[in-house]
Formats: C-alpha cells, sequence, structure tokens
C-alpha cells in the first residue's frame, strides 16, 4: 500500500493546543496487527501501520494499557507500570514507536489506570503478606466490609461487592472495579509519589500525553460516593502543576464517567487548571438517541447548557470505544429506550450499557454513519475515532465481556483479515466473519479501492475538518430551528490560520435525525443577508434573509457544513 504525503498545517508542530485541533485515533496494540505471527498484535506491528494512520489524517493515537499485566481486564489490570508486555514487544520497540510517530507529526498519548492495579502486581504481594512493610498501607485494606455504603458498583454484572476478603491477609481489600484489581489508597503518600513517578517515567520517553484512566475514583470517602471527591482534585491540580513545569507542551486526559458538571470539573478552573481535554461523556449517548428518536432536544439542551472551563481545555468526543456504550448517566427511561432501540438482544449488554460497534449499533446504515461523523467532526472538542470504525468494522457479541467490540483489524480479506499469519485458532480473538460484517467484505484493502468507501469518506471529512480551525477552536451557538428533528449551530473562531485569511470564520451544521426529508428554516438573527457555501464542494447555497432566516431543506439523515459570509475560495478538499 502506499500513501500521500499528509497536509502539513501551519503551526501544528509547536502549537501549545496542538490537542485541540488534533483527530484522535484509540488503537488497541494487541488487535491491531500482529507482526510475529503469534496471534497477537504488537507494538512492530502498529509502526508498520503509521503510513495508514497518517494518510487517514490521525495527528495522535491513544494506545490502552500495553503494560505488564494478566490481561483480565484488557490489559487495565497492570502487574507493572513500566514494563511492556512481552506479548507486545519491548521498550525500544516502544521507543522506536514514539520517534517514529513524531517523524510523521503524530502523537502518543498512553493510557494510565492509576487508581488501582492487578492483584498480581507487586505492590499488592508484599501488601497482603507484609502488613507492616513498605506497601502494607498501599491498597484500602479494612477489617470488614461496611465502609463506603454510598459508593456504587460499576461492573455490575460481575461484582456484588466493592470489598473482597483476602484469605492472606485476612481482611477486606477495596475495589471499584473487578476483585482482581484492588484501589490503591491515596491517603499513602509513597502511592502518590509512586504515581508521580510513573508519569515522569513515561514523559521522560517522549510520550505526548496521558490518559487518566477511571480519575473520579482516586480518594474515598464516608460522606461523598467516592467520584470526584475534594481530595482528588487536589491531587489532579499538583499532577497538573508538575506536568506544565517539567513537560510543557504534554497534556492530561480525564476519563470521568460522570454528570456533565461533574465531568467539567476535571478540567479545572483557569488559576488552578487540572486536566487539558476530559472526554465527552455527557453528550456521546444522546447522539445515539437522537439517531433513533428522530428529536433533536437532548442534545440541544446538552449543547447549550453553559459549563465553565478553563482557557484552553478541550472535550474528547467519540462515538465508541473500547468500553461498552455506557448509560449510567442517564436517567432511567432514556436507559430503556436505549436499550430498546440499539440492545434488543440481552446479549448486546454489559454492565450498565451496550457492548456493540459503530456500524452494528447504526444497522450498518451509511446514512447514519456519516451524519453521526460529520457531528463527531464538527462539535465542540477533538474527535477521538476508535480502530476500525474508519471501515465500519462488526463485532462478535458472543465473545465475552467487551472483547465484542475488540477483535482484530481487518485490513485484507486473507487469511486472519490479513491481521496475522498465526493459525486461525491461534488468534487471542476470532476475526469477525457474521454475514454483513465479514472480513472478506469489510476491510481496509477493498475499501481503499473503492473512492466512495466509508474508509474513503471518512478519511475526507478529516481533512475538511483539518482545513478549518474552527472546528478546534471556535466557539459554539446553538441556533432555534422550526424542526423537531433538526440540530443547528454555528462554530465561530474569531482567530487566524484559516484558508479565509484573518477573518473570522463561522461554519453553520445542520443535522436532521428525521427518518425522511424535511424542510427547516433557521434562525440565524447575527448573519442577517450571508451568503452560505458548501464546506465540502465549494457550492453556493441560498443566501440567509434579510430577517436572518435560513430556509434548508435536508435530505433522510443527512447535514450541512456551510461556510457563512463570503469567501476569497471556498472547498475543503486538501
Ligand atoms: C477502562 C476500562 C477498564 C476500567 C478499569 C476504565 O474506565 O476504560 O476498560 O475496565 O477502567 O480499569
Amino acid at each position: 500500500m502506499s500513501f500521500t504525503a499528509p497536509i502539513q498545517l501551519p503551526g501544528l508542530t509547536l502549537d501549545p493546543q496542538w490537542y485541540r485541533r488534533s483527530v484522535f485515533y484509540e488503537v488497541m496494540v494487541r488487535s491491531f496487527v500482529d507482526s510475529n505471527g503469534d496471534g497477537a498484535g504488537d507494538l512492530q506491528g502498529l509502526i508498520g501501520k503509521l503510513d495508514y494512520l497518517q494518510w487517514l489524517g490521525i495527528d495522535a493515537l491513544w494506545l490502552p494499557p500495553f503494560y505488564n499485566s494478566p490481561l483480565k481486564d484488557g490489559g487495565y489490570d497492570v502487574s507493572d507500570f513500566r514494563s511492556i508486555l512481552p506479548e507486545f514487544g519491548t521498550l525500544d520497540e516502544f521507543k522506536d514507536l514514539v520517534t517514529k510517530a513524531h517523524e510523521r507529526n503524530m502523537r502518543i498519548v498512553i493510557d494510565y489506570p492509576l487508581n488501582h492495579t492487578s492483584d498480581q502486581h507487586d505492590w499488592f504481594q508484599q501488601s497482603r503478606s507484609d502488613p507492616t512493610g513498605p506497601f502494607g498501607d498501599y491498597y484500602v485494606w479494612r477489617d470488614n466490609d461496611e465502609e463506603y455504603a454510598n459508593i456504587r458498583i460499576i461492573f455490575v454484572d460481575t461484582e456484588e461487592s466493592n470489598w473482597t476478603f483476602d484469605s492472606v491477609r485476612r481482611q477486606f481489600f477495596f475495589h471499584r472495579f473487578f476483585s482482581h484489581q484492588p484501589d490503591l489508597n491515596f491517603e499513602n503518600a509513597g502511592v502518590r509519589e509512586a504515581v508521580f513517578d510513573t508519569v515522569r517515567y513515561w514523559m521522560d520517553l517522549g510520550v505526548d500525553g496521558i490518559r487518566l484512566d477511571a480519575i473520579p475514583y482516586l480518594f474515598e470517602s464516608e460522606a461523598g460516593n467516592g467520584e470526584g471527591e475534594p481530595e482528588t482534585h487536589d491531587f489532579i491540580k499538583e499532577l497538573r502543576e508538575m506536568v506544565d513545569r517539567n513537560y510543557p507542551g504534554r497534556i492530561l486526559i480525564a476519563e470521568a464517567n460522570q454528570w456533565p458538571r461533574e465531568v467539567a470539573a476535571f478540567f479545572g478552573t483557569d488559576e488552578e487548571p487540572e486536566c487539558h481535554m476530559a472526554f465527552d461523556f455527557p453528550v456521546m449517548p444522546r447522539i445515539f438517541y437522537a439517531l433513533r428518536s428522530q428529536h433533536a432536544g437532548e442534545l440541544i439542551s446538552v449543547l447549550s447548557e453553559t459549563l465553565d472551563i478553563p482557557k484552553g481545555a478541550g472535550w474528547g468526543v467519540f462515538l465508541r470505544n473500547h468500553d461498552e456504550l455506557t448509560l449510567e448517566m442517564v436517567s432511567e427511561e432514556y436507559r430503556q429506550a436505549m436499550y430498546g432501540w440499539y440492545a434488543y438482544d440481552p446479549r448486546m449488554r454489559s454492565n450498565i450499557g451496550i457492548r456493540r460497534r459503530l456500524a452494528p449499533l447504526l444497522d450498518n446504515s451509511r446514512a447514519e454513519l456519516e451524519l453521526v461523523h460529520a457531528l463527531l467532526f464538527s462539535l465542540p472538542g477533538s474527535p477521538f475515532l476508535y480502530y476500525g470504525d474508519e471501515i465500519g468494522m462488526g463485532d462478535n457479541i458472543w465473545l465475552p465481556d467487551r472483547d465484542s467490540s475488540r477483535t482484530p483489524m481487518q485490513w485484507t480479506p486473507d487469511r486472519n483479515a490479513g491481521f496475522s499469519t498465526a493459525d486461525p485458532g491461534k488468534l487471542f480473538l476470532p476475526v469477525v466473519q457474521s454475514l454483513v460484517y465479514h472480513y472478506n467484505l469489510i476491510n481496509v484493502e477493498s475499501q481503499l479501492a473503492q473512492s466512495r468507501s466509508l474508509l474513503h469518506w471518512v478519511r475526507n471529512v478529516i481533512h475538511v475538518r483539518k482545513a478549518h480551525p474552527t472546528f478546534g477552536l471556535g466557539e459554539i451557538t446553538v441556533l432555534p430551528t422550526s424542526h423537531e428533528s433538526v440540530l443547528a449551530f454555528v462554530r465561530s473562531y474569531a482567530g487566524s490560520g484559516t484558508q479565509f485569511g484573518d477573518s473570522p470564520e463561522n461554519v453553520l451544521c445542520v443535522f436532521s435525525f428525521a427518518h425522511n426529508p424535511v424542510s427547516a428554516t433557521i434562525d440565524l438573527a447575527d448573519f442577517a443577508g450571508s451568503s452560505t457555501w458548501d464546506l465540502f464542494g465549494g457550492a453556493e447555497f441560498p443566501t440567509v434573509s434579510e430577517e436572518g432566516v435560513l430556509t434548508v431543506t435536508l435530505g433522510t439523515q443527512s447535514f450541512y457544513w456551510l461556510h457563512l459570509g463570503t469567501p476569497s475560495g471556498v472547498g475543503g478538499r486538501p
């Protein structure tokens, strides 16, 4: 495969706010490419696909944990935070990955499950066998399981309590996730220092950012619910201060599956910042809700909510990731509706969520896939793609837990989808061979060969987005429309660096969730008399009336991105 050179956006390399203009791609090392035929993906395999990712327009990779681990929770159960799982490669290969990514102007963000360890971690082994030793207090030990009764259980499918009795120490230890993942005791200064050291270790190796896994849960209290306790925020502030001081330009990303205001709290304030980015858990399920309810209202209210976030803070918007599509932070009524639409087979459910990939969720509808990607790429924040979704990969709900959507990447129609040369029976997970999503049909090679494939479409929309800094850096104003299925907003950026020169850029984004064509009027009072131009092809569209109203007609589940004003040159294609 050969790929054309990427466009170099001016200023990206040195831009301290690179993360606000970046397109991120979550790649599970184990699932991407197997370079040595042992049946599991590895770092060398990923290095070999950097050209592909660069061609796609990816600016930053997020790598879920690749450390030593018994792999009972996809690697989020870490037994040594400083080593690479031998199956994935070596530290030298990791350094090579960082170097080769940087050569392509691509950043590397790693994942750090700092809240807990595997029970195989040496700290835990020492803690359970030597309560008065140096690691005796590294975990949350109690004589009974009565404390923190207010703290909810997250993995409701498998865990009955947040406490598990350890027969060696003859005490209970606390865990927010699986009972093989004991929570670290953040009250202990040694634990906090060890976390700082781990962050320094990886930043010294050149990583550009760290996803702080399960960040709300560091501290517990009897009065609170163990989610975003004040001590947790204080700790993140100190960590941010250290990172800014020693590693300017590197970022921290919060994985906080919380209600909107609580997620926003992980950005901190202008004076006391916490994370540079936070995943937008509030917006994600509402996108799926809008698709099936044909109502834009839920999205409109969450996007209109003004959350005071510090300058430079950025949302990480996403449709899917390696976890279930979580429905924890929505009302019961809403949750039941989502289950009815998207998880009609109980096998599709996991914990409080849905363990399916994007394309099967949307019934492989090309219109819906385009609509949700257009939303993803125009909402405030930076988009995070999940590997394989760019070709509309399917899932396998007969696999346990979240493995359903962690199957090998489908590169070609050849053996093991081109993922590995191993005996097919040896693969860590089978490749998808279902009727609709079989790797014979859905793979990178065949989509490269079809100019109208989803892959080419996604690549094009990424490049159009990247030609307009407004999407990454601009403000959002949600606009009233006359149709309940239509969402409209303007993204505005007053800075420079756009293809329209130094003048402010305003882009009108309109989406219809209706299952039939509709016509709607949009209230554009601030843009009365403006001309409108399609960002993709450059065609001129109707002008906003002198009264500030624009009438649009939209095909079934379709969208527009329209430049507002009179451009000197239009067209988003690179
Ligand atoms: C990760 C999950 C993991 C959990 C426990 C999360 O939030 O995204 O995949 O199971 O943390 O580490």
